[in-house]
């Protein structure tokens, strides 16, 4: 599938004005997409827990105007957010091609998210990836032909992207593919993938509890950090690793092994860390309080036999994973162990989930 499958075709009955509403979770990567070239396109293949709880609504107002050029004001939480408004521009400038219409409306973009805006738990995702369904909702509905689900799904991925390379991963759910694998048909470095393959019950309603470890701005930005994936003198060893680590996920999700998947989802989140430890400039992520926590996760493992086990994004908050079977236990091990090195003993307790909702 190449990227003229998501050109428009041509508009009908467009209205004046209106508003459309979108729900969109976050998503947690297992195998982490880290380097990219073109326009968003990933060096190795991702696969994602879609989330339930960290979601972002996004309501936009349209209304049409004579004038050129993009018109948009962007609010969070109903205060007019202009530091978000670049980003949104250079958004508009990919998208223009497969949504010509950008330019003969004006929007009012309003967002808001169910989690700290400063907890650190990127927002990017869930907010590129609900904006880009309402664009999407719009095409749909001004369309002359008719469209399929497929479609949808597909072109709202494949604009979400062009936001947030990782926003792709979050329309569906709860596993989510993206980047063109050799063993995994339909997979495609353009849009994310349901994954295809049998997932043994072990991996249903999978748990995500997100320790708020530090809730400041983000050290580096996730464009940056892709960055130094560019000179970086491990690249091409790590982009081989994610796409052999995906290899030996599909035997996972298939036989419900659990200390196999918990021994991959660690490693590439230390493999990430790893990344950022060893580019050119070199950062450290994690805050001490990371290291505390996973050590303690470590040692809980270790005495009761629990299959909890930990990832990172690119910074010092960590995702606890375990499966829904040991929600009470593990739920308890967090209040009274790990919530001490959490900023103000604060977590969310999420799960996988089935994607976005139109609200
Ligand atoms: C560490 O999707 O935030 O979370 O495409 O530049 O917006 P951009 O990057 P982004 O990168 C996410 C990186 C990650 C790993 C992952 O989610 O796969």
């Amino acid at each position: 599938m190449s990227e003229a499958t998501f050109l428009p075709g041509t508009y009908s009955n467009q209205p004046q004005s209106g508003r459309i509403s979108w729900r969109s979770p976050s998503n947690i990567a297992l195998v982490k997409y880290w380097g990219k070239h073109g326009v968003q396109l990933p060096k190795n293949t991702s696969v994602s827990f879609t989330l339930s709880n960290c979601f972002t609504e996004t309501t936009l107002h349209y209304k049409k105007k004579e004038t050129a050029g993009y018109n948009f004001e962007v609010y969070l939480d109903g205060n007019r957010e202009e530091g978000f408004e670049p980003k949104i521009s250079q958004f508009f400038d990919r998208l223009q091609k497969y949504l010509p219409f950008l330019e003969q409306y004006s929007f009012r973009i309003e967002t808001s998210n169910s989690f700290p805006h400063s907890s650190g738990i990127a927002s990017s995702a869930s907010g590129m990836s609900a904006l880009a369904l309402c664009l999407m909702d719009l095409e749909r509905s001004w369309s002359g032909a008719e469209m399929t689900d497929d479609h949808f799904d597909k072109k709202a991925s494949f604009l979400a992207r062009l936001g947030s390379g990782s926003a792709c991963r979050s329309i569906d759910g709860p596993l989510i593919v993206w980047g063109e694998h050799p063993e995994i048909d339909n997979s495609s470095d353009l849009f994310g993938t349901k994954y295809p393959f049998e997932v043994h019950s072990n991996f249903m309603n999978y748990r995500d509890t997100i320790l708020l470890v530090d809730k400041g701005e983000k050290q580096v930005s996730s464009t940056v950090g892709h960055g130094l994936m560019k000179d970086h003198p491990y690249a091409e060893q790590r982009f081989e690793q994610a796409n052999a680590n995906i290899v030996r996920l599909i035997d996972v999700f298939k036989s419900g092994d659990l200390d196999a998947f918990i021994e991959i989802v660690e490693s590439e989140a230390l493999q990430l860390h790893a990344m950022m430890m060893t580019s050119l400039p070199y950062f450290i992520l994690m805050k001490p309080n990371t290291l505390e926590i996973i050590n303690r996760i470590w040692k809980y493992r270790n005495e009761t036999g629990s299959k909890v086990c930990f990832t990172l994004d690119a910074g010092a908050n960590v995702h606890v994973l375990y499966p829904a079977n040991e929600a009470a236990e593990v739920s308890s091990f967090i209040e009274s162990e790990l919530a001490q090195f959490c900023k103000n003993g604060s977590f969310i307790h999420d799960l996988a989930g089935i994607g976005a909702q139109s609200l």
